[in-house]
């Protein structure tokens, strides 16, 4: 597949959650900054016309973000609507009557994965595959099986090179400035390894619960819905090498992969699930569910460059703060001036707002020599446009670039990573809300190797 523009927008699940929320307001943005200009169509089986679409769409940007008339009225001219039911091959064939003579369309799977393989096979019989991209989110798969399965699905119908996996943590910046801070930088390389990196640690902390998805959370888990993927991902990207060759994209995605595969699967005793108290009580939650909605895990990566450096990655609804935040610490310097002196360390805060932070000591006015904690610190609050990842995501997809897309071998190799764990499934320990989980997480690491954020309440922008 070329990186040739797609002449046409498909979007399957346009009456949706995912469409209202993120869809409709990243196509607004993409005819307010990129000009979209190709037919956008929407697939579902609601019994709906093209007047209804136009009308969720309305409603959509109302609720997030705001309305631009002039940029809604170019939208709205672009959409088209196709109803009909996903198992009826006649859906496609209108669909492909719709698509007229677009030559390159993407589709945007934008339905429950359950349903992947019985489009993605619709849109093969149908014609609709041809020269096509497709676009999927997350889960890829509920462990490894079904995901080599769904790859499988998706490889009969479509080059790799056109199939567009969206983890969303791959279209943040501050995710994406992990790798760029590392490789555009030469102070930073002759000291991350194993000879200055004492222990490396990740933290996605959500101060609310599950917000009403309970049935879909009892699937998932802290594990599957975001240790699998955005918090691999975040680790790989601390963890990988430079890439070779100019950083072209696939030697990029090539490290990543190459990290994973230098990671153990996890045992039971690598990892401690926790459930917050009250979550049996939520809407859609089995009385007995012993999902886990906290995850702390830790992990060795066997290369030259972290051998001994050990990784742990924590994450979790109802904890204290909503941050997401990485903490390399550096191993202690030796005791020159009184006092044993700090560890430095690197922090690299994702989330809410995007900080770089480097923790070091220096002396303090006066007479005496004494030293005192700093942090010389580099802080970006996002902008609304910034916030935004599907925007950046979709338009990539169209343009056929895959950079910020998850590739098969590597979400194969993630889901290596903690399928042993997924099929055990180490008892739930009971957390209370508002901690920071399950005390038995505090003894799965050293005891300096935890960190928790500390986020200040004007950045708290989130409702419980
Ligand atoms: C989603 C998970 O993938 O990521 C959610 O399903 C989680 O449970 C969300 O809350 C976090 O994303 P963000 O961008 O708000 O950090």
């Amino acid at each position: 597949m070329s990186t040739q523009q797609s002449d046409a927008l498909v979007f399957l699940g346009a009456t949706g959650d995912l469409a209202y929320k993120k869809i409709f307001p990243a196509l607004q943005r993409m005819v307010q900054r990129r000009g979209l200009h190709v037919p956008v169509i929407g697939v579902a089986k609601a019994g709906w016309g093209l007047d209804q679409l136009r009308e969720r769409a309305r409603e959509s940007l109302a609720a997030h973000g705001g309305l631009d008339p002039q940029a809604f009225e170019k939208l709205s001219g672009l959409l088209r609507y196709v109803d009909g039911d996903y198992a009826d091959p006649e859906t496609f064939q209108a669909l492909h009557r719709e698509l007229g003579s677009a030559e390159h369309p993407t589709h945007y799977l934008a339905i429950p994965p359950a349903l992947f393989g019985l489009v993605v096979g619709q849109l093969q019989r149908s014609g609709c595959n041809r020269g096509a991209r497709v676009v999927l989110e997350k889960p890829f798969g509920r462990d490894l099986a079904s995901a080599r399965e769904l790859n499988r699905i998706l490889l009969s119908c479509f080059d790799e090179s056109s199939i567009f996996r969206i983890d969303h943590y791959l279209g943040k910046n501050a995710v994406q400035n992990l790798v760029f801070f590392r490789f555009a930088n030469a102070f930073l390389e002759p000291i991350w390894n194993r000879n200055f990196v004492e222990s490396v640690q990740i933290t996605m902390g959500e101060r609310f619960g599950v917000r009403g998805r309970g049935a879909f959370y009892e699937q998932a888990g802290t594990i599957r819905d975001v240790v699998q993927n955005h918090l691999l991902q975040v680790l790989a990207n601390v963890a990988m090498e430079p890439p070779t060759g100019g950083g072209d994209e696939e030697s990029i995605r090539d490290e990543k992969v190459k990290v994973l595969k230098a990671i153990s699967p996890l045992t039971p005793k690598d990892v401690v699930r926790g459930q917050f108290r009250g979550y049996r009580s939520e809407a859609g939650v089995s009385p007995q569910s012993t999902v886990e909605t906290f995850a702390a895990v830790r992990l060795h990566i066997l290369s030259w460059r972290w051998q001994g450096v050990p990784f742990a990655i924590r994450a979790g609804k109802c904890l204290p703060v909503t941050c997401t935040e990485v903490l390399v610490k550096l191993r202690r310097p030796p005791p020159v001036y009184a006092g044993l002196p700090p560890a430095n360390h690197f922090r690299f805060r994702l989330s809410p707002e995007a900080t770089i932070a480097v923790g070091a000591m220096i002396k303090k006015p006066g007479e005496e020599l004494l030293g005192e904690d700093v942090e010389l610190l580099v802080s970006h609050e996002a902008t609304a446009e910034e916030e935004e990842a599907y925007e950046q995501l979709l338009a990539d997809a169209m343009m056929g670039e895959p950079f910020h897309f998850a590739r098969q071998d590597y979400v194969e190799q993630a889901w290596r990573i903690v399928d042993p764990v997924l099929q055990a499934m180490p008892p739930v320990v009971e957390y209370e809300p508002g901690t920071w989980g399950p005390r038995e997480a505090a003894a799965l690491v050293a005891p300096d190797v935890w960190h928790d954020p500390v986020v200040q309440a004007a950045a708290r922008r989130e409702t419980p």
